[in-house]
């Protein structure tokens, strides 16, 4: 099975994934965790160029880059793990590119379509869970984490963007979802983590039976 979480900043997907964790381990699941970007050795330089604010980056440049670190986590550890029958969780995928550079940057869906399939080799999640959360709810939850951490307000690319941004990258999430029924569950994430892990969990029980 592969599986990803996606949705804007804060909306909750760390937390659930660290739940999704423990379950794997009690259901005797063996899980890879992974996320973009930086799910792989180059991932976590391409990672360090991205989150760098100070560097100025072309929309292309930096769609680029999301692609380059999608093929290397694509052939480096995913299909792999797949192949030995492991199940994949990875803390944000394709979706992310569509949007964040289609609907945040503007740039053509169509051609992002391609370019994501080109990158991950035609392999796409099983099931994407989207958690579904308002931009100014999501970043005020995610200044809070930062804060907490330690991490500076600057961390986040992303981050720095105004609310307008988040919201077209929010409607972006849901039109995805609205395009691939089949593959996503659209989660609300203001609803408890514990209500939210519920939810996911009742989706995977589902195919441990089949898998
Ligand atoms: P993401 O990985 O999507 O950016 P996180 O899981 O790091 O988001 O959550 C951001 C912050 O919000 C954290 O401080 C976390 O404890 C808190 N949080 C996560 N899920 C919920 C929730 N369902 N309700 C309220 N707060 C949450
Ligand atoms: P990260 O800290 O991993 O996200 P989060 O705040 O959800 O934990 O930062 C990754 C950033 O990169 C995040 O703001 C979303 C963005 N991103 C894209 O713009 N395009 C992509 O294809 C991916 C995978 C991420």
């Amino acid at each position: 099975m592969f599986i990803s979480f996606e949705g804007i900043e804060g909306s909750g997907k760390s937390t659930l994934m660290k739940s999704i964790r423990s379950w794997c381990g009690e259901k005797g699941i063996d899980g890879v965790f992974t996320k973009e970007p930086g799910g792989s050795e180059l991932g976590v330089e391409i990672r360090s160029i991205l989150t760098h604010v100070e560097t100025k980056l072309d929309s292309r440049a930096e769609l680029l880059l999301f692609l380059a670190d999608r093929a290397q986590h694509m052939s480096s550890l995913i299909k792999p793990a797949l192949h030995n029958g492991q199940w994949v969780f990875t803390d944000r995928f394709a979706d992310s590119t569509i949007a964040y550079q289609g609907y945040g940057r503007g740039l053509n869906i169509k051609e992002l379509m391609q370019l994501n399939n080109f990158a991950l080799q035609g392999k796409w999640p099983d099931k994407t869970f989207l958690i579904d959360l308002d931009p100014e709810l999501g970043l005020r939850r995610a200044r809070g984490r930062n804060h907490k951490l330690g991490i500076s307000q600057s961390e986040g690319r992303f981050e720095a963007e105004d609310l307008l941004f988040h919201n077209k990258v929010r409607q972006g999430f849901l039109e995805c979802a609205q395009r691939s029924p089949d593959r996503f569950v659209v989660v609300d994430g203001r609803l408890s983590p514990e209500k939210i892990f519920f939810e996911v969990v009742a989706v995977l029980e589902s195919y441990i039976k089949n898998f």
